[in-house]
């Protein structure tokens, strides 16, 4: 049985925040690669969290205003801070405080939309997706990047990170989230009417070939899974051993010269006429 509310197991806490601006930057090239906004003048970002991908869409995408919208205060109020700093942006972004199931702007306002790890949240993705159709005005295009969670490996075999992170899906979707939600966005998308989808998964594979790259990339990929380890100690779904063991194991891994690092998101496109 899904709940209503769900707790959202990152966190909002400025460490969090932090991690959500390092992540943006880190993620950027493969995240922005297939991403072309520069047919648009009015961009609805659903799920800002504290402005990080608003700051690239508005240094990649001159042409554009954006109007990101979270549900989240302290979110905002930390992505208002965040995007002050450019002057370069005055007067080109607004925030506003929104439920993403219930969009309060008129049908046909915007001509792009923009979502990154945020339908995995919401327990309604559907209702999301109206909604963005709705305002989306008709040849409008939505792009949208979701976890597979599914897909994570790591070699070598570090049995407390995988407690940790199967209690870290579980717990997630357990509360009505989906960590597996990037597979099925193109059902998502046809089942709205969208047209035009494509879907793309976009994979980081690091072995011995690049070794810089894969240390850096499994100590992003620890702050990931560890940012949630005080909700899932605080609801009981792991213990303080699993905690220290993968911490443990993370660091052994990072520093390991035969380790595997692999996981895959998914990409996709539509537009609405
Ligand atoms: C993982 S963060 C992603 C933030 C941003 N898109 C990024 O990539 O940095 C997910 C955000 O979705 C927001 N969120 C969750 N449910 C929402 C809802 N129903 N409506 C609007 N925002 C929501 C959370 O408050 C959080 O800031």
């Amino acid at each position: 049985m899904k709940k209503k509310s769900f707790p959202y197991q990152h966190g909002f806490s400025p460490i969090e925040q932090d991690r959500l601006r390092r992540q943006a930057r880190f993620a950027e090239q493969t995240l922005y690669r297939d991403i072309n906004f520069s047919d648009c003048k009015n961009v609805l970002e659903v799920g800002c969290g504290v402005g990080a991908q608003t700051e690239i869409l508005l240094r990649r995408f001159p042409c554009i205003k954006t109007q990101s919208i979270d549900l989240n205060k302290k979110q905002l109020s930390a992505a208002k801070q965040h995007l002050d700093q450019f002057k370069e942006f005055k007067g080109r972004y607004k925030l506003s405080k929104m439920n993403a199931v219930n969009l309060e702007f008129e049908s046909n306002s915007f001509d792009g939309a923009f979502l990154c790890w945020v339908l995995e949240h919401i327990p309604s993705p559907e209702k999301v997706l109206a909604e963005i159709r709705r305002v989306l005005k008709p040849g409008g295009v939505i792009y949208l990047t979701e976890v597979m969670n599914h897909t994570f490996f790591l070699d070598p075999y570090s049995p407390n990170v995988w407690k940790l992170w199967m209690a870290f899906n579980d717990y997630q979707y357990d509360n009505g989230g989906d960590p597996f939600i990037g597979a099925k966005l193109g059902n998502l998308l046809t089942a709205q009417g969208y047209k035009d989808i494509q879907t793309n998964v976009k994979t980081w594979h690091f072995d011995n070939r690049l070794p810089s790259k894969r240390k850096e990339y499994i100590e992003f990929w620890a702050e990931l899974l560890l940012s949630a380890k005080d909700q899932l100690l605080e609801a009981g779904v792991v213990t303080e051993e699993i905690v220290e063991g993968a911490q443990r194991e993370l660091k052994n891994v990072a520093f390991d010269p035969n380790a595997v690092f692999y996981d895959s998101i998914m990409q996709a496109s539509a537009r609405v006429y």
